[in-house]
């Protein structure tokens, strides 16, 4: 089936919060957090998605923004660093993220060549709102749809049904695209093609579903849906 919509995961797909987080170690006075930064973010992240899965499976959903929070605060407590200043300057940067490089030019292709493009996120439309305008690709995006809209998290299939309701398309129209191992996976058990995106070179996720495609960064994309 031919490809029509590109779906696109946000945070660590499109939105690159390590750097956030590396910048935010660089920066003069912040010498204790610059010796744990990388293990901050990891157990961060970490939590951050666990809870929202935990929440997923005890029908206790609470927004994003919340399970961001929480997880910091786990993250920030483990490594003794209980500081009320670094951690609204960590929160801070969830709401000016920078897209990776490649994402201007590969969402330009996509538009040029009449492609539908969106974001499917766990992030709340707030969050969202903040980091596609702070990144300048909003007019790149026919649509960034929030699981708020589902009221759960992803991989719930409620999450996924999300594309074919905006987008009139069935699922192997959609090229799903998602750094999260565990969400190409439950994205390919749908329906969509896929691709993960594998920055980090890490093995694959055991689950009922295999990312179709698997790439180190987006650049490939435009390639992928005929776009030459
Ligand atoms: C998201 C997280 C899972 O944007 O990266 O949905």
């Amino acid at each position: 089936m031919k490809i029509t919509t590109c779906i696109f995961d946000a945070y660590g797909t499109l939105f690159d919060v390590a750097a956030a987080a590396r910048e935010l170690a660089g920066q003069p006075g912040r010498e204790a957090f610059a010796e744990v930064w990388m293990q901050v973010a990891n157990d961060w992240r970490l939590k951050q998605l666990q809870y929202s899965w935990l929440r997923a499976v005890a029908r206790d959903h609470v927004g994003f923004w919340q399970v961001t929070q929480d997880g910091l605060d786990w993250a920030l407590a483990r490594a003794g660093l209980e500081d009320a200043a670094l951690r609204e300057d960590l929160l801070g940067l969830y709401w000016h993220l920078a897209a990776y490089p490649e994402v201007p030019e590969m969402l330009g292709r996509l538009k040029a060549a009449g492609l539908q493009t969106g974001i499917l996120s766990n992030g709340s439309p707030d969050m969202l709102e903040g980091a596609v305008s702070s990144a300048g690709i909003g007019q790149m995006l026919d649509a960034v749809l929030s699981v708020e809209d589902a009221g759960v998290f992803k991989p719930d299939r409620r999450v996924y049904d999300m594309v074919g309701a905006r987008f009139d398309c069935t699922p192997d129209e959609v090229l799903f695209v998602s750094s999260n191992g565990w969400d190409a996976a439950f994205a390919a058990a749908y329906g969509f093609d896929t691709l993960w995106v594998n920055r980090a070179g890490e093995p694959m996720d055991r689950l009922s579903g295999q990312p179709g495609r698997v790439a180190a960064d987006l650049t490939g994309v435009p390639e992928i849906v005929g776009v030459a």
